[in-house]
């Protein structure tokens, strides 16, 4: 594992930074000294939780507003990023939306919210950020989910988005992995976030702490994967609550 001393100065890039996971996960590597581009949509929010970050832990960080459904704008947050801190050694695409329905009734709107979040945007951060991940030899990670393995009867698109993540994580896996990238694709089941269930109750208060994950519990996987010495790719996790499996077998 590499050291704290050689994360320190790092340049990470998080998408869907203002809240849940993504939130966790820059509050964390703030904590190890590592740099910090934050995209999502809500600039406020931005902006506040990065000054917090650095009057915190000292590290730098740089609001990104941007919607990465919008390849101009990912185009952008990656370039910008790249030109405040000279390079970028971490990718985390994280950013997702969840939306429910009979699937004979499901609106193309939510269809096209997920779809273009979920695997456009994915697909945009990477592509972005892939020349500058080659130069460092850096780390490109993905947050999936559990249904990235699993059919799910009741939330077939979300579910394919993922199944959508897994393929394509692994295939940017074959093709950077000989040049250093390390490519991680981590799947979690229920997460205590602002993500809504069926009926829009956050799962931060649908779920007791404890019953279900913490967002601060993928913040410390994402940690894991990075500290690996440079020959190492952890290329899948699944992180799921003790009682998941027992729900299906
Ligand atoms: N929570 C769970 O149970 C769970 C389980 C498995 C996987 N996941 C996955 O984990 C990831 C993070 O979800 P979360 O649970 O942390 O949910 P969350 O609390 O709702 O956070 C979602 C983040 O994505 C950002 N976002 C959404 N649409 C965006 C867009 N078009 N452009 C830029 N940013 C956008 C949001 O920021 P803005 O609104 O400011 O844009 C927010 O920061 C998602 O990929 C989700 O599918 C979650």
């Amino acid at each position: 594992m590499i050291s704290r001393k050689e994360l320190e100065g790092k340049v990470a890039l998080v998408t869907g930074a203002s809240s849940g996971i993504g939130k966790a996960i820059c509050n964390r590597l703030a904590e190890e000294g590592i740099n910090l581009g934050m995209a999502a949509r809500r600039k406020s929010v931005l902006d506040s939780l990065s000054d917090k970050l650095e009057k915190k832990h000292g590290n730098r960080c740089l609001p990104l507003p941007t919607d990465v459904t919008k390849d101009e704008e990912v185009n952008d947050m990656v370039k910008k990023t790249v030109d405040k801190f000279g390079k970028l050694d971490i990718l985390v695409n994280n950013a997702g939306v969840i939306r429910y329905g009979d699937i004979e009734d499901f609106s193309t709107e939510d269809y096209k919210a997920m779809m273009s979040t979920n695997c456009d945007g994915m697909f945009y951060s990477t592509r972005a950020s892939l020349p500058h991940l080659r130069k460092t030899e850096g780390n490109l990670i993905f947050i999936g989910s559990f249904d990235a393995n699993h059919p799910r009867s009741f939330n077939p698109i979300y579910s394919a988005t993922k199944w959508w993540t897994k393929a394509f994580a692994h295939s940017i896996e074959s093709i950077v992995g000989k040049e250093g990238v390390a490519v991680t694709l981590i799947n979690p089941s229920e997460v205590r976030t602002d993500i809504e269930d069926e009926e829009g109750m956050p799962y931060r208060e649908k779920f007791d702490p404890e019953e279900v994950l913490d967002p601060e519990e993928l913040a410390e996987v994402v940690l894991f994967t990075i500290k690996q010495e440079n020959s190492t790719t952890i290329s899948e996790i699944n992180i799921f609550r003790r009682d998941k499996m027992s729900e299906f077998f």
